[in-house]
């Protein structure tokens, strides 16, 4: 062999999923030899041999990251560069876990894949345990575990922050023991051994949304009281984005009356820097308002006269600026109490 085709033939090795076969194809599962010569550089490699974790991580909003249209539009089709950052990142290893990520100029459709995550400093895959026996050769990584390697680029807004001041942080409940809870995984011999989700639920999920708040109703005298209490974020709620808002509205009925408009009782919400107006009724301008984990938000509102039933709603909005009908409004919670 030339050295002109034996170096075409270390590109093909090196190039991608065909790499890893190729490697496997030479023993290298079973052997004790040294650092496979896998250069591990794109989801697709991992995909023949973890299925499950591949199709959870495809349809997630970090698999997204770089082609989401909302991002796009707000990142003016990434001429804002600085975007990039943590959008389409290069892998955690190389610029340090816990330390803000630089970005990459390749795998466009992969935002924050695999190898984001799982490349370990020595160019390997990292995980919980050391398994020299298995094809990827996984090995311990205590900072890849650790919350650090979410702050990456999970601070910008506080929410590694919010967490830390959490009784969560306290308990050693971290991000990973909500947002990657333990699923069933098959392995190719029928036998089954729990793994990780790797969908990430968050903000674009009602049942996780619904978790985190308990939203009550209740007349005390001549009130009603609206009561919502950050139950389940290990982080403030709403938390990342400024523009996510958690809205408590209500409306009285009379009646025979017209049913009045829906009226906004208190929106939890992080304004923008230069935000002037209060972000909701009650607030100071530029005051924070989201709910800390624990903590309770309560409105009193006094019960107009002829009104015979309260109606409450609990809304989630990806962003503050849309009606009820949008699709960026997600319907949390819904209460009617009949007053006496
Ligand atoms: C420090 C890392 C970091 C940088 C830099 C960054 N983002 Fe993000 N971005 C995130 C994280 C983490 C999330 C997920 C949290 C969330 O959804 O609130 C996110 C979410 C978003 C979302 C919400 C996506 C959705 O589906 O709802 C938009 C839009 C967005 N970013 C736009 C931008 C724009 C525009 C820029 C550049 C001005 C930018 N980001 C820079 C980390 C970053
Ligand atoms: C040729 C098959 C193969 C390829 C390619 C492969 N893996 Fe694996 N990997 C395995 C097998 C088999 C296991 C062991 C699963 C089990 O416990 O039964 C494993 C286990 C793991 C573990 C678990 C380690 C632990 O903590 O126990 C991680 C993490 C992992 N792989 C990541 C990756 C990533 C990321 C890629 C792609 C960059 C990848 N693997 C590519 C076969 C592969
Ligand atoms: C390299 C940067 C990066 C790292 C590291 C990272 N994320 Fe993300 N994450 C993002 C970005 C960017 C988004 C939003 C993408 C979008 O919506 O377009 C996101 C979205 C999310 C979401 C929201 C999904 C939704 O639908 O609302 C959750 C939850 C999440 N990440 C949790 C985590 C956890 C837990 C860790 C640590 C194990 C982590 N992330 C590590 C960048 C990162
Ligand atoms: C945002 C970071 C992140 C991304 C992206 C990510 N992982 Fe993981 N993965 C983790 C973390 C953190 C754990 C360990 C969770 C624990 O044990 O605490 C893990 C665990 C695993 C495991 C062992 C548990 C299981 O479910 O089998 C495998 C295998 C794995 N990842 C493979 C992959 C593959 C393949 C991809 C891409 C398709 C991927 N990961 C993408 C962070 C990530
Ligand atoms: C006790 C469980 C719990 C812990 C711990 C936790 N989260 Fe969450 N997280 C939730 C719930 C519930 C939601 C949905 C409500 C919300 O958005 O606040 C959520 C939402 C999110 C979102 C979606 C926000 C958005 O705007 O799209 C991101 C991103 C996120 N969490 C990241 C993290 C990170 C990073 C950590 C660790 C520092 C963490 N979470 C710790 C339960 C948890």
């Amino acid at each position: 062999m030339n050295f002109a085709t034996r170096s075409g033939l270390a590109v093909l090795l090196l190039g991608g999923f065909g790499g890893a076969i190729a490697w496997l194809s030479a023993g290298g599962g079973g052997s004790k030899s040294h650092a496979p010569a896998v250069r591990w550089e794109s989801s697709v490699q991992c995909k023949p041999c973890h299925e499950d974790v591949y199709a959870e991580w495809f349809g997630s909003h970090h698999r997204i990251s770089y082609t989401n249209p909302e991002v796009r539009e707000l990142s003016d089709d990434f001429r804002k560069e600085e975007c990039m950052d943590c959008h389409l990142p290069r892998p955690l290893a190389v610029t340090g876990f816990g330390k803000r990520t630089l970005p990459r100029r390749t795998h466009f459709d992969e935002g924050v894949s695999c190898i984001s995550c799982h490349l370990g400093e020595g160019g390997g895959i990292v995980g919980r345990n050391d398994r020299p026996e298995v094809p990827c050769r996984p090995r311990r990584s205590e900072p890849f575990l650790a919350v650090e390697a979410c702050e990456s680029c999970h601070n910008q807004h506080g929410t590694t922050d919010q967490w830390r001041a959490s009784h969560y942080a306290k308990q050693g409940t971290d991000c990973s023991s909500c947002h990657m809870p333990e699923v069933r995984r098959v392995r190719s011999d029928g036998s089954t051994r729990m793994g990780r989700d790797h969908v990430y639920r968050g903000a674009h999920d009602q049942a996780t949304l619904q978790k985190a708040g308990r939203f009550e109703v209740k007349a005390e005298g001549q009130e009603v009281v609206l009561s919502l209490t950050n139950v389940e974020a290990g982080h403030n709620f709403p938390t990342e984005e400024r523009h996510r808002a958690v809205d408590m509205m209500y409306r009285f009925v009379t009646a025979g009356g017209p049913t009045p408009q829906w009226t906004l009782a208190h929106r939890a919400r992080q304004p923008y820097r230069d935000e002037s107006t209060p972000v909701g009724p009650g607030a100071a301008p530029g005051e924070n308002t989201q709910l800390p984990a624990g903590a309770t938000k309560v409105v009193r509102v006094p019960i107009p006269a002829g009104a015979t039933a309260v109606e409450a709603r609990l809304w989630y909005r990806l962003t503050p600026f849309c009606g009820d009908d949008s699709d960026k409004s997600t319907l949390l919670f819904e209460r009617r109490l009949d007053l006496p």
